[in-house]
C-alpha cells in the first residue's frame, strides 16, 4: 500500500502519530509519506511534538503557515495537489477539523484518490466555528469514516453518509496520551511553578470567539480573581498571546502565563491539575480519560460524550462564571474513573486493522 499523512497543526500530531506507526507496522513493506502543510510551525506547537511522539521527518513540508482561512484553504490546496499527484497514493488520512484537513480533503475530492477521516462525526451543529464547516465537509468526501463514540454514526446517518463507510475505532488522541503514560507521570512538570500536584487549575484558551475580541479581557480578569484562592497555570496559544498584548504583564502572582508547553509536560500538568478550564476539543477529551474535573468556557461541544461521562462541564461562552469555577472544583470529584469505550490506547490499531484489511480484499 501506499498511503499519505496529512498532518499541520498542534492536536493533529497527537491524534496521527498512533495512526501513522500502527499502519507502518501492520504493513511495514508499504510506502507511508508524510505530508506537513506548515499550519502550524513554531517549535513549541509543531516540532516538539514530532519528537516526544516519535514521529518520522515529514517527507513534504508544504510551509502554508498563518494567514485567514482562505489564504490557508487556498495555501494548502495549491500546494498539496501537485505532492498527490506526483506520490499517487492509494489512500490519504486526514485527522480533525482544521483548514489543514478540508484543503486536503478537497484535493483528494478533485483528485479522486481515496480518504479516511480520523475522528469523524463530531458535531457541535454551530457552524459560526470554522471547524464545524471543516468536519461536515471532510466527512462528505471521505470513503472511511473513523469515529471514536456511538453519537458520530447517528450523526453521519443524518448526514446521509453510508454506514459501511463508518468504523468506530475509537480515540487516537487517547492512543498518545497511553504510550506516553510511563513517561509524563513522572515528571511533576507543576513544581517549576512552585506547585504541588492537585492543587492548580490548568487553563488554555484560544477559539476566536472568546480570544478575538472583548471576552479574552474579562477572562483574564475572571482568572485573576480565582487565582487569589487557587493557583492558576495557563500556557497560552500563540493566537491568545498576540491578543492579550501587554495585559500580559500586569498579573497577580497566582496567575502564571506561559509559553506553549510540549507534550509531556502539558500532561504532566494536566494529570496533576485540581481542574481543568478550557475551550480545546482535544483537553475535554484527555481531562475525560485522566478523570479531572473539566469546565469548557464554550456555549456548546462536539463531544458529548466527555460530559455524559461526567468530567466535562459547559460554562458557556462566558468569563463571569469562571468565578464559580473554585465552589465548582470543590464540589466536583476527582480520580479514576472508567474511560469511554474503545478510549482504550488501541484504536490505532483497531483502525490499521480495517485499511489493511480493505486493502486486502
Ligand atoms: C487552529 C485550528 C483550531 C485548533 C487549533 C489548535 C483552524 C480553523 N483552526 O487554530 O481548530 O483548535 O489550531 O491549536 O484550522 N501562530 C503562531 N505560531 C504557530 C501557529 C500559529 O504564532 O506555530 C499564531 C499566528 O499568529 C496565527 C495564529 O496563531 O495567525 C492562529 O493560528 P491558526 O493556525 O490560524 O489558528 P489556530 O487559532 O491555531
Ligand atoms: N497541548 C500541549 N501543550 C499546550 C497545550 C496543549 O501539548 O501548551 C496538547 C494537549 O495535550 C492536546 C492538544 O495539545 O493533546 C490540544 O491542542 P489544542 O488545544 O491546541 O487544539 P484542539 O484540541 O482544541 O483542536
Amino acid at each position: 500500500m501506499k498511503l499519505v499523512h496529512v498532518v499541520g497543526t498542534r492536536p493533529n500530531f497527537v491524534k496521527m502519530a498512533p495512526v501513522i506507526a500502527a499502519l507502518r507496522a501492520a504493513d511495514p513493506d508499504g510506502r507511508h509519506v508524510l505530508v506537513h502543510t506548515g499550519q502550524h510551525y513554531d517549535r513549541m506547537m509543531s516540532g516538539i511534538f514530532l519528537e516526544q511522539l516519535g514521529v518520522p521527518e515529514p517527507d513534504h513540508m508544504l510551509g502554508v503557515g498563518s494567514g485567514s482561512h482562505a489564504a490557508q484553504l487556498g495555501g494548502v490546496l495549491e500546494a498539496i495537489a501537485p505532492v498527490l499527484t506526483a506520490e499517487e497514493p492509494d489512500l490519504v488520512i486526514v485527522p480533525g477539523d482544521v483548514n489543514s484537513t478540508l484543503a486536503a480533503a478537497l484535493a483528494c475530492a478533485h483528485l479522486r484518490i481515496p480518504l479516511a477521516h480520523v475522528e469523524a462525526g463530531l458535531r457541535s451543529f454551530d457552524r459560526t466555528m470554522p471547524e464545524e464547516v471543516n468536519r461536515v465537509l471532510t466527512d462528505q468526501v471521505s470513503d472511511l469514516l473513523f469515529t471514536h463514540s456511538p453519537e458520530a454514526a447517528i450523526n453521519l446517518a443524518a448526514e446521509g453518509v453510508p454506514g459501511e463507510r463508518v468504523h468506530l475505532v475509537g480515540n487516537t488522541m487517547i492512543d498518545s496520551l497511553v504510550a506516553l503514560e510511563d513517561r509524563f507521570r513522572g515528571i511533576g512538570a507543576c513544581s517549576a511553578h512552585g506547585l504541588e500536584a492537585g492543587s492548580y487549575l490548568l487553563v488554555t484558551l484560544h477559539r476566536p470567539a472568546l480570544v478575538d475580541g472583548p471576552l479574552l479581557g474579562a477572562a483574564i480578569d475572571a482568572l485573576a480573581a480565582v487565582s487569589e484562592s487557587m493557583p492558576v497555570v495557563f500556557p497560552v496559544h500563540p493566537r491568545t498571546r498576540a491578543a492579550l498584548g501587554e495585559r500580559a504583564g500586569r498579573l497577580p502572582e497566582g496567575l502564571m502565563l506561559t509559553d506553549p508547553v510540549g507534550y509531556l509536560d502539558f500532561l504532566s500538568l494536566e494529570a496533576d491539575a485540581r481542574a481543568a478550564l478550557t475551550d480545546s476539543g482535544g483537553i475535554q477529551e484527555e481531562t475525560t480519560y485522566l478523570g479531572v474535573p473539566c469546565f469548557t468556557l464554550r456555549d456548546n461541544t462536539e463531544r458529548p460524550i466527555t460530559i455524559e461521562h461526567g468530567t466535562n462541564h459547559l460554562l458557556g461562552l462566558d468569563p463571569e462564571r469562571i468565578a464559580e469555577v473554585p465552589g465548582l472544583v470543590a464540589a466536583a470529584g476527582r480520580g479514576p474513573v472508567d474511560p469511554p469505550p474503545l478510549w482504550d490506547g488501541r484504536a490505532a490499531e483497531r483502525l490499521a486493522a480495517v485499511v489493511t484489511g480493505i486493502h486486502a480484499t
